[in-house]
């Protein structure tokens, strides 16, 4: 594997699933791979999950790490080619991006959606430039369309809790104060329908999600109906994907809110979030605090999503 940026990189996810759970046996079995090699990641946005389980994915193979947010003590950079560079930006992206591959083996970068343009945004704009240009093996922290290691974690934490093969699995929107990128369910959206459960989305009209990640998914605009039966509940706010309101905020509705009512009505499901989560916006205290409540779980498995992705980076250098 030379980069991971979506479902379709891994290949069958029954082996990545067996190989994450090894690992999670034994995290350090592979601590030989890193030995000499560097790991740079690039934040051009926050983070906390993921700096730290990427982090530590690196250290149990042995790597070495070096962390650099983009916007806290490096040069502000230029991504537009051709702009006459006389603004507040000293460096070009073209420049800084083979650069920094010349100091590391791998690289992983996290860039949102910046929602000034679609077409950059859904051709992720910032994290190609950085597969053409850097030279390395790349892989997604976060990018404008994809969050593929919270994907894959979110799997790993479904296959444990599982009690059926085929688990209905509910993503549901939920209010939020703000505009937040389509990333997370969209790879939720996209690993879900890859795993062939029972996959259901909801969410309020107008926030309808691009249709190469909907896939064959069932989309629910009632929301009770759509969470009667379910096993996994997996709340997340996302902006609107469809023009002419992309990355616009339609609801605040609190009526999507999860609470310990909205649960009632599945078959006593797991509650899931990627965090970092408004409480009583996207889920009431009592529901993430309850015995089905997954969030940290599935946090924790982000150190073996990134460990089985980095392992096999490794394996192709
Ligand atoms: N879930 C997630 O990616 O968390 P961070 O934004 O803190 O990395």
């Amino acid at each position: 594997m030379r980069y991971f940026t979506s479902v379709d990189d891994i290949g069958p996810l029954d082996v990545a699933v067996k190989e994450a759970l090894e690992v999670k046996r034994d995290r350090f079995a592979y601590s030989h791979l890193g030995r000499n090699k560097t790991l740079m990641m690039i934040f051009f946005n926050s983070s906390l999950r993921t700096r730290l389980s990427t982090q530590k994915a690196a250290m149990n193979l042995g790597m070495n790490v070096i962390v650099l947010d983009v916007n806290n003590g490096a040069w502000k950079l230029e991504t537009e080619r051709g702009v006459i560079m006389d603004g507040d930006c000293p460096e070009h992206l073209l420049e800084a991006v083979p650069v920094m591959g010349c100091y590391c083996d791998i690289i992983g970068v996290r860039s949102f959606a910046r929602f000034e343009s679609k077409y950059d945004d859904y051709n992720e704009k910032i994290l190609n430039q950085f597969i053409k240009y850097s030279g390395r093996p790349v892989f997604s922290m976060e990018a404008a369309t994809g969050h593929p290691l919270q994907a894959f974690a979110d799997l790993i934490t479904i296959e444990e809790h599982k009690t059926k093969k085929r688990p209905k699995v509910v993503l549901t929107w939920a209010p939020h104060p703000r505009a937040l990128p389509q990333a997370v369910p969209n790879s939720f959206a996209q690993w879900m329908n890859a795993a062939g459960y029972d996959f259901v989305i909801t969410h309020p009209e107008g926030y309808e999600l691009a249709p190469e990640f909907v896939g064959d998914a069932k989309v629910i605009y009632d929301q009770d109906e759509a969470l009667r039966g379910a096993d996994f509940v997996y709340a997340k706010n996302w902006s609107a994907f469809a023009d002419p309101n992309y990355g616009q905020i339609l609801s605040k509705d609190r009526a999507w809110t999860i609470t310990s009512e909205k649960m009632a009505l599945t078959d006593n499901a797991y509650f899931m979030h990627c965090l970092p989560v408004r409480r009583n916006m996207i889920v009431s205290d009592d529901v993430i605090e309850s015995d089905r409540s997954l969030v940290i779980p599935e946090a924790a498995n982000r150190e073996i999503s990134a460990e089985v992705v980095l392992k096999r980076l490794l394996e192709s250098l």
